[in-house]
């Protein structure tokens, strides 16, 4: 027999008050009852029911994007982080050419501690994004790479503007989503990991200002305080922008890596 689970009881019992207002409020007929469990099955069937709720309901982002006070905002890792990539101390993050449809970007900022607001000694920034077309690199680490913060805090990376992505969904999960009028497209995004010596105090993405789709990301992971402004950049033709990153104490607990479709297969 299974032990009775206090939280579970707690968690479980809650849910269920609360769909039974639903039923009531929404007057759900027993007929849409029985259909939404028929439809449940199959979810289940299909093996589809963690992304569902984790991604294109965006249930996960209510807890994967709850910062500490005064800092940076902490966002999902998504898919596509690849440990290991190699450091570039030209700030360059990108491999061989640009395909020249592709639109320079720089990116400058600071690394601070909310604490005292002095710079993070020993920083770096592990960075990750999608190309001008939103493909990100799974054989190699074109568009990856750790760049180094200066003693000063300040650091600069040279980059390519990114495209926004579709995360595939498939079988009942396509159904549910084209029923509830609901895209796939995320907003063209950053990512990247502060690492201080052997620990990870900050996992974020940011976001450019006036990319498609920022008023209705599917994971709901946009933050007013992650969307930057770019403008012109007269030394490379292309564009430039600034991100400053805080720091707070304690905001780096219980972060997850599973925050990805498993349609798209996470790399690592
Ligand atoms: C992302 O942050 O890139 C991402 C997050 C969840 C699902 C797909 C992508
Ligand atoms: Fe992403």
């Amino acid at each position: 027999m299974t032990e009775q689970n206090d939280r579970v009881a707690e968690v479980a019992k809650r849910l269920l008050e609360d769909a039974r207002r639903a039923v009531v409020e929404l007057q759900i007929t027993e007929n849409e009852i029985h259909a939404a469990a028929v439809f449940l099955d199959r979810l289940g069937k299909a093996e589809e029911f963690s992304d569902l709720l984790d991604i294109f309901l965006a249930v996960t982002s209510v807890v994967a994007l709850k910062g500490s006070a005064g800092g940076t905002t902490p966002n999902l890792a998504g898919p596509y982080y690849k440990a290991g990539a190699p450091e570039r101390s030209d700030g360059r993050l990108y491999e061989g050419a640009l395909n020249e449809k592709e639109i320079p970007l720089t990116v400058r900022g600071t690394v601070s501690s909310v604490s005292d607001g002095e710079p993070v000694d020993g920083a770096v920034l592990d960075v990750w994004q999608a190309d001008g077309a939103g493909v990100y690199d799974s054989d190699g680490y074109h568009l990856r790479g750790q760049i180094p913060v200066a003693s000063d805090g300040s650091y600069v990376f040279h980059t390519v503007l990114p495209e926004g992505y579709e995360i595939p969904a498939k079988g009942p999960t396509t159904e549910l989503l084209e029923m509830m009028g609901q895209h796939n497209w995320r907003p063209a995004h950053i990512h990247l990991r502060v690492h201080v010596g052997d620990q990870t105090p900050l996992q974020t993405q940011f976001f450019i200002d006036g990319a498609d789709y920022l008023d209705s990301d599917p994971v709901d992971a946009v933050r007013s305080d992650l969307v930057v402004k770019t403008y012109d950049d007269a030394d490379t033709g292309g564009k430039r922008m600034t991100f400053d990153i805080r720091l707070a104490e304690g905001s780096a607990d219980e972060r997850t890596d599973h925050h990805g479709p498993k349609a798209l297969g996470a790399i690592s």
